[in-house]
């Protein structure tokens, strides 16, 4: 809450090429809150070093991140749009929050397992802390709302623990938040392997359908899915291919499983999977071009950058300051 209003902060990395599980999991949820709620989100680039980086391809994807969330209707002036390395509250107040992080809560946390065993060579404090920056951009604004995919669901968690650990330990000072997880589209699995989630980080290009993808990519890539060998478009446990084309069909369309397989019956996979890269395709065709308008327009990006940093700035350093008082350093 922020004055009299809702909050909802979301983020993603500029860390690879967004894919429809960004999309259909995260920002594709995101516009419908901007009438309601005071909303922020930002492209959170202090994350993406947890993990080596390009120094030009993490510019040139932050500026990227920031046109594709307008793509997909964020509209600037009813949403704070901004950079998190653009407002160092993050960093500062990610700093206090470590203190109040205990060693085994991040231990556990399944997301820096899985980061430490894919990137065994660079296993950094950073990586360890990142749910802490989580915490940090969550809480700074008051946040009432996250919209998430479900894999963040345990990070959400830890924050809420550090919002009443330290709500608890001083007085009421941060909202703890909620997690928002839509219940289609929360896990979209990848292509050609159903059982491990779709990421932009996959090195196979054909597991991931990228938001930016052409027509004729995007239907190459659900005609070569990996399905089971059975034949009927059925919503069945051990059915991972076929489940999971079946939900993102259901987020691209807003039909339910039962509409979906009743659409299908007597037709065959093949059929199917021609009809989710129509739809697919179809629904993004209209993101990717005018992302290329915005992304033309580097000036306007930057304009837009650096308001929602202002407007960001301005709302993090109230819960900032209060935060310092509260701690005992001199302000
Ligand atoms: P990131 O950049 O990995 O992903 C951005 C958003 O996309 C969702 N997502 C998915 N949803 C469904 N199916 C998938 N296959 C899939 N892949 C990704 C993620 O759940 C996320 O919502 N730690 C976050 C970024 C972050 C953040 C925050 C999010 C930093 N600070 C504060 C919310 C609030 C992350 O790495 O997301």
């Amino acid at each position: 809450m922020l004055g009299d209003q809702k909050v909802v902060f979301s983020g993603v990395q500029p860390s690879g090429n967004l894919t429809i599980g960004n999309y259909l999991g995260a920002i594709k949820n995101f516009a419908a809150f901007s009438e309601e709620y005071r909303c922020f989100y930002c492209v959170v680039d202090m994350h993406a070093i947890t993990v080596r980086q390009v120094p030009a391809e993490l510019r040139r994807r932050t500026y990227e991140t920031l046109a594709l969330y307008m793509a997909c209707g964020l509209d600037p002036e009813k949403n704070t749009l901004f950079v998190q390395s653009h407002v160092p509250a993050h960093a500062e107040l990610a700093w206090m929050l470590n203190c109040y992080t205990m060693f085994g809560e991040l231990s556990r946390m399944t997301q820096f397992k899985d980061k430490s065993a894919k990137h065994a060579d660079n296993i950094n404090a950073g990586l360890f802390t990142y749910p802490t920056l989580m915490a940090a951009d969550i809480l700074l604004y008051q946040t009432d709302l996250v919209p998430v995919g479900i894999d963040q669901k345990q990070h959400l968690e830890l924050a809420r623990n550090i919002a009443n650990r330290f709500n608890q330990a001083y007085s009421p000072t941060f909202v703890v938040p909620e997690p928002y997880i839509a219940q289609s589209g929360m896990k979209i699995m990848s292509l050609t392997e159903p059982t491990a989630k779709m990421s932009k980080s996959d090195p196979n290009p054909n597991a991931v359908v990228y938001i930016l993808d052409e027509k004729d990519t995007i239907l190459r890539k659900f005609r070569r899915a990996v399905t089971d060998s059975g034949s009927e478009v059925k919503y069945e446990e051990g059915k991972d291919g076929i489940c999971n084309l079946i939900s993102i069909y259901r987020c691209l369309t807003g039909k339910s499983i039962e509409e979906v397989e009743r659409e299908f019956t007597g037709k065959g996979y093949g059929d199917f999977k021609n009809a989710c890269g129509e739809v697919c395709a179809d629904t993004l065709a209209p993101v990717r071009e005018e992302f290329a308008r915005l992304n033309a327009d580097k000036a306007y990006l930057e304009s837009v950058m650096k308001k929602g940093a202002e407007d960001a700035s301005r709302a993090a350093a109230r819960t900032l300051t209060k935060v310092k008082k509260k701690l005992g350093f001199v302000v």
